[in-house]
């Protein structure tokens, strides 16, 4: 039986990919300090390790411990607006903990290895969509610790049979079709969630940021994706390493750009209430459109994301009812 390493496995995305998992008869090791994350979206069938990959011990322990065939690494500090005020943090607990994350897998002869990388490594758009071979150049530090960490990929594979596949999602949203798991965050920094939380607490006020960019309704529009979309390509991930597809890097996107504006409606399409919101000032640094151009995961992967807006909105809905 193959044993998959989940970091970051009681967070939002890892969580789902632990249950996705054991349904598929996986044998699961999470590794998760709790920092971000909830010990109860971790079904009880895996093996729960809580560690921090900051400290090279856990990592090395967790290898120790068990014998691991891949590694899914989706451990990270992932807020952008954190990442500007903290950003020795962000190197610290996204590139540096990768760092002893590899080391112990060296170490440990594990060689497979596929990473929750983002959108966020490619910075402000030239083309729309945008292609894996898109300039990366990050506007801020979280997109820089995480593109870090794709060189590292790079480099390490180079000198080694290590290999890897790094998937750079999108937007992740929805939840988890057995209403297990779903977006639990504090601070929640998501739209989707933020939207659906000011319909169920109407004291809450919702701000759209930035009414005038340059798009047909003038908020920014941004690619979505829904998390089962994202663990079900993470298992073609883990199969394309089996038969040699390794070293390479994939956009994960619906492949086209949402705006802010059409997300609200369609929430209240699904929860059957208006919602009512402010247009704030724009957030520095971000840009107009994010699209991705995910032709390259549908051709070499053979990846297509099935779930859309609504699913994606109705299953957030769900999730946020049984909070
Ligand atoms: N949510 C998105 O829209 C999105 C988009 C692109 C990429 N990503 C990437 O996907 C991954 C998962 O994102 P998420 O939204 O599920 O985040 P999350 O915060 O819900 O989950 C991250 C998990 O990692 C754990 N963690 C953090 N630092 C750790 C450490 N040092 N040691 C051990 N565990 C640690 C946290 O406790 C948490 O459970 C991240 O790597 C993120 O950068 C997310």
């Amino acid at each position: 039986m193959k044993t998959i390493l989940v970091t970051g496995g009681a967070g939002y995305i890892g969580s789902a990919m632990v249950h996705e998992l054991i349904a598929e008869k996986y044998r699961v090791v999470v590794l998760d300090d709790l920092s971000m994350g909830h010990r109860r979206l971790v079904p009880k069938q895996a093996e729960f390790f809580k560690g921090d990959l900051k400290n090279i011990t856990d990592c090395r322990q967790i290898f120790k411990k068990y014998k691991i065939t891949a590694v899914m690494h989706f451990a990270a500090s992932a807020l952008v607006g954190e990442s500007v005020a903290k950003p020795l943090l962000y190197y610290q607990n996204n590139t540096a903990a990768c760092v002893n994350l590899l080391n112990a897998m060296q170490e440990a002869r594990v060689h497979q290895f596929i990473f929750s990388s983002t959108c966020a490594t490619y910075g402000e758009p030239k083309t729309i969509p945008m292609p894996e071979s898109h300039p990366q150049d990050p506007t801020n530090p979280y997109g820089r610790s995480k593109l870090m960490i794709e060189w590292m990929l790079r480099d390490l594979a180079k000198i080694s049979n290590f290999s890897y596949i790094a998937l750079r999602y999108f937007n992740a949203a929805g939840a988890h079709s057995s209403g297990l798991t779903g977006e639990i965050h504090e601070p929640e920094a998501h739209l989707i969630p933020n939207i659906l939380k000011a319909v169920r607490n109407p004291k809450r006020k919702l701000v759209i940021f930035g009414g005038d960019f340059d798009t047909p309704d003038g908020t920014c529009m941004r690619d979505y994706v829904h998390i089962q979309d994202i663990t079900h390509a993470h298992f073609l991930a883990l199969k394309a390493l089996g038969r040699g597809v390794k070293n390479e890097v994939f956009n994960l996107g619906l492949g086209r750009g949402i705006s802010n504006l059409e997300i609200l409606k369609m929430a209240e399409k699904v929860t059957g209430k208006k919602i009512g919101y402010k247009i704030g000032a724009r957030r520095p640094g971000d840009p107009s459109r994010l699209v991705a151009d995910n032709s390259k995961a549908k051709k070499i992967l053979g990846w297509t994301p099935k779930r859309g807006l609504e699913e994606i909105i109705r299953s957030a809905w769900e999730w946020e009812l049984s909070l």
